[in-house]
């Protein structure tokens, strides 16, 4: 029994915080120039004398009703104040005072206010009607009262009652928010929340920095994505503002395709609201193709046209180069200090599966490692790639390499190398799981975009290397503009892609030229090469364990496609256009 009681005085107080219904002390004055009037709170179901008609006066009229604050020993009260004039006609003479009844309609709280005048003359001293008002009734936000005021006394049979209905705003308006309760429930809390986001190799720090409030010591902040939320508790001591810093693992954590977001959330608890304040929110947004960035628009727009252009162009060389021709043969060897100069290598590929991806970061540890190669990697530049956005780092790499004689783009081909270039020419959108895992989304259609045209187009062969891993992926995964170009197996024929990197001609005359520690059964016995290795061997396990790994690693429902198959289909569309 004592704990129900308990219970539903602990839900009374913390539900219904509503002051008694009150006068400030010092607004029940009523005296004004040329009256004496005295006034006291009286009890609500005391009735007054009752007078014949005749005898009566009329009803009075509403002046003006205010809302706003008032200060009392225990700091600044939402109030009330209401006013009325009497009516200038005969019966102003048989007034002997006038009764405020104040009702707050939730709760049935009643408060009577009697003031005790006689008027001496029609017009105050000033030629006005005379006006009355009940300053300072302490109210609660949100609530509705109703007033009526009448004059007494009243007659006997008819009511001349005014009456007015006033809803108190809540504190979020401006007329109360200073009020001492308002601030408890956090209605001047400016949060100013900013969030800065830094990419780094492979994660990602949030760091979100808000204004906290005098009235709100601690504060949770958190962090959501689709697939991803992290929250933390913290305290605001004596500062004015605190920052609190999310590092996230983006391999894993956020949901990139549809809908890559973050939402960002500063929950504070003031003592009106306990854990029901309401709360601050940021979202932030980075997709590469992020629709509503207009620059964005217009790239993929021309990336579009583009990959169009590359397809046809592609179909026309086709048509006048019967047999796909030998590679144009390398370069003159360069001298020793061109060799000596490291050399850059972009590398594209497609995040067919984890585990392939695993094998392309342990290709470029060991190119690097082993080989004094720079390689150019999405994964490993995620700051630029943040920056920039999926095409705009494509496009400036493609650029830097253009303009470097001796750099290379390495196309690491596979299953969804293959597929996303026929979808790119017409066929079904494939959107794989990994590209909407990834914080970038889908890299390698842009990046086919880009090379395509330009390859068909200038046959400058020598920039490309095509290559992919025999024990993995097979010829059928070179998409077919690559079939003019050497297709190199790995690892077999990693030394040859060494030194086409290299640009040095394996046979020259008088000598062959070789590379130490790369050939097929030397390459895993340093670390890097053992690593690398040991990828190829994990995917192609599983892939025998999984026949179908491929398919399973599309996202087959076309409504869950990210923007990536959007652009597919508008191309599809775009080139059925042109063959019309
Ligand atoms: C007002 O008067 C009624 C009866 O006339 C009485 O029951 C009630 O207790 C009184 N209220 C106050 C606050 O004095
Ligand atoms: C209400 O009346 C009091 C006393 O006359 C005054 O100090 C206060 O400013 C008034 N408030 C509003 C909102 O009119
Ligand atoms: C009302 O005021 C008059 C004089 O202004 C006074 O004589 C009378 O006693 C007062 N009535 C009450 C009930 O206070
Ligand atoms: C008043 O009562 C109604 C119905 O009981 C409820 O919906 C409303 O929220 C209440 N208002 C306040 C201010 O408590
Ligand atoms: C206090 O804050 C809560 C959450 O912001 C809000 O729902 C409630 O209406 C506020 N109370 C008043 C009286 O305005
Ligand atoms: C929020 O904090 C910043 C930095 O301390 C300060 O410049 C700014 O005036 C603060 N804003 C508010 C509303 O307190
Ligand atoms: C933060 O505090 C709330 C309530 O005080 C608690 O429910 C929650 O578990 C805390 N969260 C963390 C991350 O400590
Ligand atoms: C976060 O606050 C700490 C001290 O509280 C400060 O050293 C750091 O620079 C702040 N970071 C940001 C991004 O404001």
């Amino acid at each position: 029994m004592v704990h129900v009681f308990v219970k539903i005085c602990f839900y009374y107080m913390w539900f219904n915080v509503s002051s008694a219904l009150s006068i400030l002390n010092d607004h029940l004055d009523c005296n004004q120039e040329g009256i004496k009037c005295g006034s006291k709170i009286v009890n609500c179901s005391d009735e007054q004398e009752r007078v014949p008609r005749s005898l009566a006066p009329t009803g009075p009229v509403w002046a003006l009703e205010n809302v706003g604050v008032a200060e009392d020993e225990n700091g600044l009260l939402p109030v009330i104040n209401v006013s009325w004039s009497v009516e200038a006609d005969g019966g102003i003479l048989y007034i002997q005072g006038v009764k405020a009844h104040l009702l707050e309609e939730n709760t049935t709280q009643t408060l009577c206010v009697w003031y005790n005048f006689t008027i001496p003359s029609q017009l105050n001293p000033r030629l006005g009607k005379w006006t009355f008002s009940l300053d300072g009734v302490v109210v609660d936000p949100g609530h509705t009262y109703s007033i009526s005021v009448f004059n007494l006394p009243e007659p006997d049979q008819e009511h001349y009652r005014l009456t007015k209905q006033i809803t108190v705003p809540r504190c979020d308006d401006w007329r109360i928010q200073q009020a001492q309760l308002c601030l408890e429930n956090g209605s001047t809390w400016d949060p100013q929340m900013t969030v800065s986001v830094s990419w780094g190799a492979g994660s990602l720090a949030a760091t979100v920095c808000f204004n906290t409030s005098q009235f709100s010591d601690g504060y949770t902040v958190a962090v959501k994505s689709a697939l991803y939320q992290d929250s933390k508790n913290v305290s605001k001591g004596k500062s004015t503002w605190l920052n609190v810093t999310f590092e996230m693992d983006i391999r894993n954590h956020i949901q990139i395709g549809p809908k890559c977001e973050l939402l960002f959330v500063v929950r504070p608890f003031f003592p009106g609201c306990k854990n029901k304040c309401l709360s601050a929110q940021k979202k932030w947004e980075n997709c590469p193709y992020d629709s509503k960035q207009p620059w964005a628009l217009l790239i993929f727009a021309t990336l579009a046209l583009s990959i169009i252009a590359g397809c046809i162009s592609y179909s026309h060389w086709k048509s006048s180069h019967k047999a796909p021709s030998t590679p144009s043969p390398p370069d003159p060897t360069p001298d020793a200090a061109e060799v000596a100069k490291r050399k850059t290598v972009l590398l594209i590929y497609s995040p067919d599966h984890p585990l392939y991806t695993v094998v392309v970061l342990k290709l470029c540890s060991f190119l690097m490692a082993q080989c004094g190669t720079d390689v150019v990697l999405d994964l490993l530049d995620l700051t630029r790639l943040g920056q920039l956005g999926g095409l705009r780092w494509l496009d400036w790499h493609r650029e830097r390499i253009e303009s470097s004689p001796s750099d290379k783009i390495l196309i690491l081909c596979s299953p969804g190398v293959q597929a996303k270039w026929r979808a790119m020419c017409g066929a079904k959108p494939v959107v794989l799981r990994e590209d909407q895992r990834s914080p970038v989304g889908d890299m390698l259609s842009p990046a086919l975009g880009l090379i395509v045209p330009g390859l068909v187009r200038s046959g400058s062969l020598r920039r490309y290397i095509v290559a992919y891993f025999a024990d993995v992926c097979s010829e059928e995964d070179i998409p077919a503009p690559f079939n003019v170009a050497v297709r190199y197996k790995l690892m077999e024929q990693f030394e040859e892609v060494l030194l086409r990197i290299l640009e040095v001609e394996k046979q020259q005359p008088g000598r062959v030229n070789r590379v130490q520690g790369v050939g097929q059964h030397e390459y895993s016995l340093c670390p890097s090469g053992e690593a690398l290795r040991g990828a190829v061997e994990a995917f192609r396990a599983h892939q025998q364990r999984n026949p179908r790994w491929f398919e399973d690693e599309l996202v087959q429902d076309e409504a869950e496609g990210d923007v990536g198959s959007d652009a597919g289909r508008t191309l599809e569309t775009r080139t059925l256009d042109i063959h019309a």
